[in-house]
């Protein structure tokens, strides 16, 4: 595959990252523990996974090297890198002391924020403009300047905000038209992730979603994304419980045992869980969380299996435990005869630590794929994602058929 018109390889890749809390600052901090030598890229697919014939990602691809990032981003909460990870706990102390001098010169930009879609956050920097649509322009400033500041060609931009408040998918996202025209009439279908998404876009820049909210996962941005000739993603980055459920899950189809329940619930303390303690955040968290189980275990197909299945999922804000997430599943499955059996999952992860290497791939990932001309929805991301953006096709959950995708789309890259 020949390089795009648009995307040369120049040497630095600027990475822009709207929302700089627990995942963005372990994303930055442990980039810079890695060049400095002070740690490994444990989690990531291309620094240390291999492709379908054994040879390192990183040999196969042409891809960026993690000396050349270049970090920038908003937030709400006027803190720099180094104050919101020493906040976060999730890194410790002593290693980020030997960053200070790196992580306090990134201060995130003032925000696009309504606290109408992050009910829990309050903003202490946040931009003024009289719609979405003047929001969105004062973004693509941001990005011009951060380009020109940086002497860079080229960005990708991961959001790592917060989720916001469930929103379903109405008319004002059906096409691009109608996405600009309620963006100028400030219309509140329009959130503010959807502006960034809009933003970047429209700047050239490739954009992928990492919480569950809407933001490009709509027809009106599929559509913005071919257009500009821009690859996007989404949504909801695949760490903890769910990876593990999508494990578990074709084990259980592969095996042909019976599941009558899976009861999900998790303690998590950080600013993500006080966001997800609001019952519409925590709503949109839950569709995403739920959209698993059915088409691994395809009920039509296998009724006497898997017809009658009781899922639930919880989350509970308990402060103690900071981002190390505590996720428990309880799974009710049948054998021979409908024999009951129960299995237990205790998983005791840390939310930034699984997500911070997702990130890091999803960037070095998109910006290949813009390079070797990719557009549109990419559904060979869905290996990192818990509710994968398709076009029109069912997504596919299983971890292993996700990583087959996952290792074509390397093949088809190295071309
Ligand atoms: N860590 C994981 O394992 C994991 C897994 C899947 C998804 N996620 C999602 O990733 C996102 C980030 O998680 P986190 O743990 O870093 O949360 P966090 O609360 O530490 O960080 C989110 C940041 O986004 C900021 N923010 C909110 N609205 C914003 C806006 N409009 N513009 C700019 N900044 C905004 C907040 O001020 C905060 O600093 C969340 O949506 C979370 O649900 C995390």
């Amino acid at each position: 595959m020949k390089e795009s018109a648009i995307y040369h390889k120049s040497k630095k890749l600027g990475v822009l990252l709207p929302g700089m809390g627990a995942v963005a600052t372990t994303l930055i901090a442990g980039v810079y523990a890695i060049k400095k030598g002070l740690g490994v890229p444990v989690g990531s697919f291309t620094q240390l996974g291999f492709d379908a014939h054994g040879t390192p990602v990183r040999d196969r691809l042409d891809l960026v090297s993690i000396d050349d990032l270049v970090f920038g981003g908003w937030d709400i909460h006027g803190e720099n890198v180094y104050e919101t990870a020493k906040r976060s706990r999730v890194l410790e102390s002593d290693l980020l002391r030997q960053l200070e001098a790196e992580l306090s010169s990134i201060k995130p930009m003032p925000a696009v924020f309504d606290q109408r879609y992050v009910k829990r956050l309050e903003a202490k920097e946040q931009k003024q403009g009289a719609s979405w649509w003047d929001l969105a322009q004062q973004i693509k400033d941001d990005i011009a300047q951060f380009k020109i500041h940086h002497g860079l060609e080229r960005c990708v931009m991961v959001w790592c905000g917060s989720t916001e408040v469930f929103i379903e998918e109405g008319s004002s996202h059906t096409s691009v038209r109608r996405l600009e025209e309620a963006m100028k009439m400030n219309d509140p279908s329009i959130t503010p992730s959807m502006v960034y998404a809009y933003a970047a876009l429209t700047s050239g820049i490739p954009y992928a979603n990492g919480s569950p909210n809407l933001s490009v996962d709509i027809p009106a941005m599929s559509e913005l994304a071919r257009e500009c000739g821009i690859p996007i993603a989404g949504k909801d980055f695949k760490t903890g419980q769910t990876m593990i459920k999508t494990v578990l899950a074709p084990a259980f189809r592969a095996r042909t045992l019976g599941l009558s329940g899976w009861f999900s619930t998790n303690i998590l303390g950080n600013r993500d869980g006080e966001v997800l303690d609001d019952p519409e955040s925590f709503k949109t968290k839950e569709m995403s969380k739920l959209s698993v189980l059915e088409t691994i275990l395809d009920a039509e197909k296998s009724p006497e299996l898997y017809g009658d299945i009781s899922h639930s999922v919880r989350i509970n804000y308990y402060p103690p435990r900071g981002d190390n997430k505590e996720g428990w599943d309880s799974i009710d499955i049948f054998g021979w005869l409908g024999y009951p059996m129960q299995i237990k999952v205790d998983f005791l992860c840390r939310d930034s630590i699984l997500a911070a290497p997702i990130v890091l791939d999803l960037i070095l990932l998109l910006d290949i794929a813009a390079r070797k001309g990719e557009r549109g929805t990419l559904e060979w991301m869905s290996f990192f994602f818990k509710a994968p953006m398709t076009q029109g096709t069912p997504a596919v959950h299983d971890l292993f058929a996700q990583e087959s995708m996952l290792r074509e789309a390397v093949d088809r890259l190295a071309r």
